[in-house]
């Protein structure tokens, strides 16, 4: 106690004294909106150490900036803004898939607090309705984490196949602790190729009709990876890069194998924290 007001003698006058006056007049005067406020910027606070390590993947869109998405979308297939939105709200009421996610981060308690009881599917929402419009025999994505796009793919395949066009799956990941979320239910529908995704890449025999890149954040090893599979390109292909708010790669990829390019930034709801982008080339 003696300490507090030694503090508040040493400040008293100050700026930062009439700071914390008022601050304490508004909580009085307010309690419930400040505590409110509280425990929002707490959270978001709490939440940046860990975005640090897993890489900002917390938030949904806002409303509008999903409008957005879903209009790329439909310009980067060919199909109507309605039907890409129809696809949008499909994978939104996909009770399976978000029954799948909210079992599995129940049984982790680390992915508990990181994610809370709902997955937020962000611009993966973009993956899906590529997915579904596009209806591809082969898809791949480099860098697959805890496996969230991996089900998403799975979930627009199982639909595909629902309505006589199957395709299939492949996951190329480095890190062999990953995959968390891709489990036996969703085997039918594909699988992960452990490993360098160069390399695994250059050991495809397939042709891509999709190829999502999210692997290493590295300009290099992306450019890499399209030199690998640039020949493995079926004619329509789209090509969609997680990392284009970082470095224009697949523009120049886009640019060299005559496709065209388009570029999403994500806005988060109800956050401040950066957010991510994707760009999507396609012929
Ligand atoms: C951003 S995370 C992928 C997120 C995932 N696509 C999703 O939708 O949640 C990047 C992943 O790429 C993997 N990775 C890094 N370097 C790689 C490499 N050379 N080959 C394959 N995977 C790699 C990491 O282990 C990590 O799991």
């Amino acid at each position: 106690m003696q300490a507090v007001l030694t503090l508040k003698n040493a400040i008293k006058g100050t700026k930062l004294f009439s700071f914390l006056y008022y601050v304490r007049f508004l909580y009085r005067a307010f309690p419930q909106a400040c505590s409110n406020l509280h425990r929002q910027v707490k959270n978001d606070l709490s939440v940046f150490p860990k975005a640090l390590g897993y890489g900002y993947t917390v938030y949904d869109l806002t409303e509008l900036n999903e409008s957005y998405l879903c209009s790329m979308v439909a310009l980067a297939t060919g199909r109507s803004y309605e039907e890409t939105a129809n696809y949008f709200a499909e994978l939104k009421n996909d009770q399976e898939l978000a029954a799948h996610f909210a079992l599995k981060i129940s049984g982790n308690p680390g992915l508990q607090e990181l994610y809370g009881q709902k997955m937020k599917y962000r611009a993966r929402i973009g993956w899906y309705a590529v997915c579904r419009a596009l209806k591809p025999k082969v898809v791949i994505e480099t860098g697959i984490a805890t496996g969230i796009g991996s089900c998403i793919v799975a979930a627009a395949l199982k639909k595909n196949e629902s309505e006589g066009y199957p395709g299939y799956y492949y996951g190329l990941e480095i890190n062999e602790t990953q995959g968390y979320f891709f489990d036996s239910s969703f085997k039918k529908y594909g699988e992960i190729v452990w490993g360098d995704s160069v390399q695994s890449l250059k050991n495809f025999s397939l042709p891509i009709d999709l190829l999502i890149t999210d692997s290493s954040h590295t300009a290099a090893h992306e450019e890499e990876e399209y030199r690998a599979m640039a020949s493995k390109l079926s004619p329509q292909a789209i090509v969609i890069a997680n990392n284009a708010h970082n470095r224009s790669t697949l523009l120049n990829f886009a640019r060299q194998s005559r496709r065209r390019f388009v570029f999403f930034r994500e806005e988060a709801a109800r956050h401040w924290r950066p957010v991510g982008g994707m760009g999507i080339a396609f012929k």
